[in-house]
This record gives C-alpha cells, sequence and structure tokens, in this order.
C-alpha cells in the first residue's frame, strides 16, 4: 500500500456530518490529494467496497455506521490561476472549507462569492447541489472543475454546460455523474462586479444599515450576519441547512392554491412554474419549533431540522417524513429533502 496512506477502521464520524449523528465508518481515508486518491482506489479491497465521498458533511442524514469506504476529500489549495478583461480565474481544492474561500476572495479585492458567504460545507462539495442563497447560485461565476473518474482512473475538465447544474441539481446528482470524484474547482469573479441586491430580504437589511452602494464586503458582512440571524450554527445545534428543496408547481396549481390560501408565498420561474416557499407550508402546518424525540423544526426557520441531541438518521427521517405527510395533506404537494439519505 501506498506509505502516504493511513486507512482507519472504525472511524467516528460523529465530527464528519453537520447534524452530529453518531455513526462510524469501516473504512475510513483521508484524501489529501489526487495520488492519494489513485493509491486507496488501487487496493482491490478498498475498491470493492460500497463507497461515500465526504466532503463537509453538510449535505447528508448516516441512516446508521456505514458499511464501506468513506473518502473524506480534504484537498487544500487555494490560488488566483489567472485574469483577462471579464474575469479573475481562482481555485480552490475540493477539500477547502467554502465560507474560507469565500473570505480568501474578498480579502484579495474580488466580489462575486460574497452572496454565498456561511454557506457550511467544503468547495468540492458546492458545484453538486449547485449551492445557492440571496440570489446567487455557484452557477452564476463558475468556471470549471476537474473530476476523477474512480470508474476509469481518468482526470478531466468539466465546463458549466458539462455540469448541468439546476436549482440544488447538477449531473453528480444523475447516473452520468455518479463515479466522478470532484478533485478542485475554478471559479470567475467577473472584473467589473456589481451587488447583486434582487433578493428582497438583502436590499433591505443593507438599506436598514444605511448602505446604498455596497461593497462585497459589506453585501458578505449583511449575508452573514441574515444567515446567523435565522440560521442555527452547525457547531452548536446538528443540522444540514434547508432539509426540503422549494417545491416547483405548475402556475395552475399554485393559482387554485392561492384561492385557498391567499398569503402562498411563491415566485415565478423563467420556465413557467412557480416556486413555492417549502419554509412557509411547514410553517403553516405548525411545525416550526416543534420537536419529535431527539429531531425538531428550528425555532427561527421552518425549513431546517434539528438534532436537539443524541438523534439518530431514523429520528430525523420519522420528522422529515411527518411533516411531509402534513404538508401534502393540506397543500398537496409533495416535498423533497435537499441532504442524500446515507
Ligand atoms: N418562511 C416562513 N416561515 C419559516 C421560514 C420561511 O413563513 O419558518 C417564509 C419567509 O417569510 C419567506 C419565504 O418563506 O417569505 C422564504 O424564506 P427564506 O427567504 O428564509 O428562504 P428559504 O426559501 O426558506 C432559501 C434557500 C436557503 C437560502 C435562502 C436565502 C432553499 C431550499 N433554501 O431558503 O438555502 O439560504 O433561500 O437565499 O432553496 C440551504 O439550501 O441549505 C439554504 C439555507
Amino acid at each position: 500500500m501506498h506509505p502516504d496512506l493511513a486507512i482507519e477502521y472504525n472511524f467516528p464520524l460523529k465530527t464528519l456530518n453537520s447534524f452530529g449523528i453518531d455513526a462510524r465508518a469501516q473504512c475510513y481515508a483521508r484524501i489529501e490529494s489526487l495520488a492519494q486518491l489513485r493509491a486507496v482506489l488501487a487496493e482491490p479491497a478498498l475498491a470493492a467496497l460500497p463507497r461515500l465521498v465526504l466532503g463537509g458533511g453538510s449535505n447528508i442524514v448516516l441512516g446508521g455506521d456505514y458499511a464501506g469506504l468513506v473518502l473524506h476529500m480534504a484537498l487544500p489549495g487555494m490560488e488566483l490561476v489567472g485574469a483577462d478583461a471579464h474575469a479573475h480565474y481562482v481555485r480552490a481544492g475540493a477539500g477547502v472549507n467554502w465560507h474560507a474561500f469565500v473570505q480568501w476572495t474578498l480579502a484579495r479585492g474580488l466580489g462575486g462569492l460574497e452572496n454565498l458567504s456561511l454557506i457550511p460545507g467544503t468547495v468540492g462539495a458546492a458545484p453538486i447541489q449547485n449551492i445557492g442563497a440571496y440570489g446567487v447560485e455557484i452557477k452564476d461565476v463558475f468556471h470549471s472543475l476537474t473530476v476523477f473518474d474512480s470508474a476509469s482512473g481518468a482526470t478531466f475538465a468539466l465546463d458549466r454546460e458539462a455540469c448541468r447544474f439546476g436549482y440544488r441539481d447538477s449531473v453528480f446528482k444523475h447516473a452520468e455523474g455518479r463515479d466522478w470524484l470532484i478533485v478542485d474547482v475554478t471559479f470567475a469573479l467577473p472584473t467589473s462586479w456589481q451587488a447583486n441586491l434582487r433578493y428582497a430580504e438583502l436590499a433591505q437589511a443593507l438599506a436598514e444599515r444605511g448602505v446604498d452602494a455596497p461593497t462585497a464586503r459589506q453585501v458578505a458582512d449583511t449575508v452573514i450576519a441574515i444567515r446567523q440571524r435565522k440560521l442555527p450554527d452547525p457547531a452548536l445545534i446538528g443540522n444540514a441547512g434547508s432539509f426540503f428543496k422549494n417545491p416547483v408547481v405548475t402556475r395552475a396549481e399554485c393559482l387554485a392554491l392561492l384561492e385557498r390560501y391567499p398569503a402562498l408565498v411563491h415566485h415565478s420561474q423563467a420556465d413557467g412554474g412557480e416556486k413555492l416557499a417549502a419554509g412557509w407550508l411547514i410553517d403553516q402546518c405548525g411545525w416550526k419549533g416543534r420537536n419529535l424525540g431527539p429531531a425538531g423544526v428550528y425555532p427561527k426557520q421552518a425549513l431546517v431540522l434539528v438534532n436537539n441531541g443524541g438523534a439518530s438518521g431514523a429520528d430525523i427521517l420519522r420528522l422529515a417524513q411527518a411533516i411531509q405527510r402534513d404538508v401534502q395533506a393540506r397543500y398537496g404537494v409533495l416535498l423533497a429533502p435537499e441532504p442524500v439519505f446515507v
């Protein structure tokens, strides 16, 4: 076996998943380089195991101990790789903490990622669900990424089109991209930066601070303040951010719902659909702040499920299903979970 490789057995995952679920991995490898990744997968006994690729662990629900190999993607590095008339190109290793990377770009005077401040997780996980907040998704500032294809052993680059980004979606969530491990990601941060204040709550928060032409730093600080006010810090209360995606219904379905529920929160989409606020639907069903065993709904944001201490994956799932049942019964809408159940 490769001399730098330390495979751990029966390895605790509690601090490696943001829900803080107490589960263990049969085998665990921390991957800090492409060479290490190749070496682990060159071991037939390891390559044959079921595999969980772990980034920041902020979008998973562990159903119990993992009977397989956990590949903890910890590839480091942040660098400015180029610039032209349109953009500065910055690249980060898959294992870099997302928020640390956003801060790194801001410290260099580069705007573009500020609306995505304080999102938990890693750079390498960000494209998988096309992370988005406050009017920006990473696809808006994405340039390309490098993948390692665990089926063929090849590495290659994918551009934005090849990643097939959608709302909390990408090629990596579909069959074609299932064997691809993201190694690093490059972003194109616009030279002619302009604040993106399309999200009303952000614009309003900046106005309240008396800022009318904000810098990227000021936008970041405001996003951080909003998130800290509404969302639980996973270091203190286990959670995985928004637990459900905001459902998209047809305009006709939305109109029918509006007749019965005039206060329904909805946003028209470019493709003619209407995106509903899952947090509002859950809140209206009376779940905000309610607990089911050790799992609960965060009192300040109904879209976030929390581990109040000692919750298992099954406890989280039971709560999620109870919420789905109530929302479906009342609004006829099935909420789809955002995290991956392992
Ligand atoms: N609402 C309620 N009650 C609640 C929560 C929300 O009535 O308990 C209403 C709000 O008043 C608002 C609407 O629902 O009218 C939408 O709420 P909010 O602006 O807080 O955003 P969200 O739709 O709940 C989405 C993303 C978040 C992202 C924010 C800001 C999804 C699934 N979630 O939340 O992303 O930070 O917008 O852009 O798209 C994440 O994915 O983990 C995440 C936190």
